[in-house]
């Protein structure tokens, strides 16, 4: 199956980042997982049943979280497929509370795991946590959300094997702002006051994830010279019933000067369909709408018009490139301290082709 997806995403990755090159940052080439994921596939037959008596601990910060299900759930099989036996693979629901996730942390090194790898709560802790967990001398993998710039610099400086595996959440935005700039203003200012009339729906305001799509999607309308008007901006902490409410309130508020409702993820998108819906507007005909992640769900509302695009978070990649680096500091091999993915741009013209990868 990843195999398929990398081929597929590839071709897609190939033609669209020239068109994404202004927002991609420091995002490191999609190009660079396949051969590492190959590779890891070959390291893993090589290290014979090496990884099979090591322990992983795993914090993700909520488990409901659409995105994060996913993510952990091909983490898991991935890692197995590695050689990590199942029962030595613990993974743990933060519910969104760092308290909680920092005793599970505590738990953890107590209970020697051999290599950790940890969704932050709050990204604003990795300081603490990269001193608690280097402390013990346990190798860590940040996945998702991102320690800010000096954290990440601390891991260098002292060459601990501390890594972050993630997406540039800018690359993410810029494409949110292109696929609505795409359809050109006479389609999108229904209106007719000359800008595009937009609401935001953000995800958790801590996380890089949200500022830079919040951002970038603007950015992106702007770059491409078109008037924006930033109706509201409510923060829906990535939660598909919160976008709902929040949706359908702007909705009754402002009404069909809402052109364009930008969402920061899938699930909060999905929200807003169901508001959208419930007043009576039609996507793709009065309103149009934009997520990230490209649950499969939202994939096929992009077939079926009923949502105008997202944008695929690689949970394929990064959680293999997570493993991959696991595994290569219990293999005693250093890793990059940061590695990347792109994004890929998910309209009509691809929905079909994604969603047959990610099956
Ligand atoms: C984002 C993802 C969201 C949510 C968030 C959690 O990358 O798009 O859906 O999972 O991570 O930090």
């Amino acid at each position: 199956m990843a195999k398929r997806l990398l081929a597929v995403l590839l071709a897609g990755v190939m033609t669209l980042s020239l068109a994404a090159c202004g927002g991609a940052g420091g995002a490191a080439p999609a190009q660079e997982a396949a051969p590492a994921a190959a590779a890891a596939d070959a390291a893993a037959g090589a290290a014979g049943g090496d990884l099979s008596s090591k322990k992983v601990g795993v914090c993700i910060y909520q488990f409901s979280d659409n995105f994060m299900t996913l993510f952990r759930t091909e983490l898991e099989s991935y890692l197995i497929s590695l050689g990590f036996a199942k029962e030595n693979i613990t993974i743990q629901d933060g519910a969104n509370d760092q308290g909680t996730q920092s005793n599970q942390i505590d738990a953890f090194i107590a209970d020697g795991v051999d290599v950790l790898i940890i969704n932050p709560v709050n990204s604003s802790s990795a300081a603490t946590i990269t001193d608690k967990v280097v402390g013990a001398g346990i190798p860590l993998v940040y996945i998702n959300r991102e320690p800010d710039a000096d954290e990440e610099k601390r891991w260098a400086d002292n060459d601990w094997n501390v890594t972050y595996v993630g997406c540039d959440a800018r690359q993410s935005g810029t494409m949110q702002g292109e696929i609505i700039g795409d359809l050109g203003l006479d389609a999108l200012d229904f209106n007719k006051n000359g800008k595009v009339d937009y609401i935001m729906i953000e995800g958790d305001p801590e996380n890089v994830d949200a500022q830079y799509r919040t951002e970038f999607s603007v950015k992106a309308l702007t770059d491409a010279g078109f008037e924006v008007n930033c109706l509201t901006d409510q923060v829906g902490n990535w939660d598909q019933a919160q976008g709902q409410q929040l949706v359908a309130n702007a909705l009754s508020q402002y009404g069909n000067d809402i052109e364009v409702v930008f969402c920061n993820n899938d699930a909060m998108a999905l929200g807003a369909l169901q508001a959208i819906e419930a007043a009576g507007r039609k996507v793709g005909t009065d309103i149009y709408l934009v997520g990230v992640d490209a649950l499969t769900e939202v994939v096929e509302d992009v077939i079926a018009g009923s949502i105008t695009g997202t944008v695929f978070n690689d949970h394929v990649s990064q959680s293999h490139s997570a493993a991959d680096a696991a595994a290569n500091y219990l293999k005693g091999t250093k890793n990059e301290h940061y590695i990347g993915c792109d994004y890929v741009k998910v309209t009509t013209e691809n929905a079909q082709a994604i969603l047959d990868s990610l099956k």
